[in-house]
């Protein structure tokens, strides 16, 4: 269930609620692949760190330790402890990022598996089953992500089967919550928005995946190769044939400033391995900017990541500090830095969700959208 409770301009200050819990909107979703946390961020540092629901994957998932696993110990929530909203995504992007040697036809996907080499099939139902089995709060479709730029007539081809393959997944989600046994049986279907760079198929398939009414609706095929104008471009084309009464999803971004961009645009929910993955890197992210750690010139400096920040880590440790276990390679230094820029992803929703609480957002566009994007 999703309530839009104010707008200004196209941005949207919602609530959406699922079996576990309520999640302000616009959120941020923090990236558990495997259902944990790169960096030895635990389900409890979490609550800690604002996150309002944890996003993890299909495809990791049913190739270890095994969905049918997962679901014996109870589902996603119980095992990974987490009784907050979980959205766990298709496989069909993991598929087409990750495996070597896969085969697209009609019923789905065939491709060989990252870890073992072993060859595995997937298609609508499949996803729907192991979704199922995981018992997150949000399904997403199974869907075909082409990179940016694919040939028009490729493109349109592929977005005409992305669509076969909702109708496929929605009959298979709707039979499986019936099921009496089901882990879930409130789990939701997202549809997903594909057309890569081409407004008329872009357009035509929101439209064609828009009668389904389902629960919400993702953009994908972004941040695959196009340019950051490129990417604002489609969403001002697209986003007007979304339905509004429904939550937007753009999927896989971005940068601080990709995020203001994309609510500026009217979308709800985000996620992104950014703030993971760059913190692990010695990059994080600040209210002055991007501060690379690895520089000399943090090597006696005392002060915290940011002046600005009150997450654990800032209010605890200096930069210098972090630098050296960084450097040293110790676990520590990961953990601190994933637990800083998961904290400020978290709270700059929370400062995105206040200014449109407030009416002040385009204010706060300009004030933020470059500077959080530039190099310190
Ligand atoms: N994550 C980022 N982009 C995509 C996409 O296009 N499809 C899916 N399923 N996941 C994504
Ligand atoms: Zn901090």
């Amino acid at each position: 269930m999703f309530k839009v409770l104010r707008t200004e301009g196209n941005a949207r200050r919602g609530e959406f609620t699922c079996a576990h819990g309520t999640v302000q909107t616009p959120v941020f979703q923090n990236v558990g692949t495997q259902g944990a946390i790169k960096g030895a961020v635990s389900a409890q540092d979490l609550k800690e760190l604002g996150c309002q629901i944890e996003l993890s994957n299909t495809y990791h998932l049913h190739v270890r330790p095994g969905d049918q696993i997962v679901r014996a110990m109870g589902g996603l929530h119980k095992f990974m402890n987490w009784d907050g909203p979980i959205l766990t995504d298709s496989g069909g992007f993991q598929v087409f990022s990750l495996s070597s040697l896969r085969r697209i036809k009609e019923e789905g996907v065939y491709f060989s598996s990252h870890v073992d080499g072993r060859k595995i099939f997937m298609g609508p139902e499949e996803s729907m089953q192991i979704q199922s089995n995981l018992g997150s709060d949000i399904a997403m479709a199974f869907d075909e992500c082409c990179e940016n730029p694919s040939p028009y007539e490729y493109v349109k081809k592929s977005c005409e089967r992305t669509t076969r393959w909702l109708y496929r997944c929605k009959a298979e989600l709707d039979r499986l919550n019936s099921l009496p046994t089901t882990v879930n049986p409130q789990q939701m279907l997202f549809g997903i928005n594909q057309g890569g760079t081409y407004d008329d198929l872009r357009i035509q398939h929101m439209k064609d995946i828009a009668q389904l009414d389902l629960p919400g609706y993702a953009i994908g095929g972004l941040a695959v190769g196009e340019s950051t104008e490129t990417m604002y471009h489609i969403l001002d084309v697209v986003l007007p044939h979304a339905p509004a009464d429904k939550p937007r999803y753009l999927m896989g971004v971005g940068t601080p400033s990709n995020i203001i961009e994309a609510v500026w645009r009217g979308v709800d929910f985000f996620d992104c391995v950014m703030p993971t993955r760059n913190a692990r890197h010695g990059h994080l992210f600040t209210w002055d900017g991007i501060r690379n750690l690895n520089n000399a010139k943090y090597q006696l400096d005392d002060k915290p990541i940011d002046e600005r920040c009150n997450c654990p880590v800032c209010r605890t440790y200096s930069r210098a500090y972090i630098r050296h276990l960084l450097k040293s390679g110790e676990m520590l230094g990961q953990r601190l830095t994933v637990m800083h820029n998961l904290w400020f992803y978290n709270n700059l929703m929370a400062e995105i969700r206040k200014a449109l609480d407030e009416g002040r957002f385009a204010e706060f566009r300009a004030q933020w959208s470059d500077r959080l994007s530039q190099r310190i």
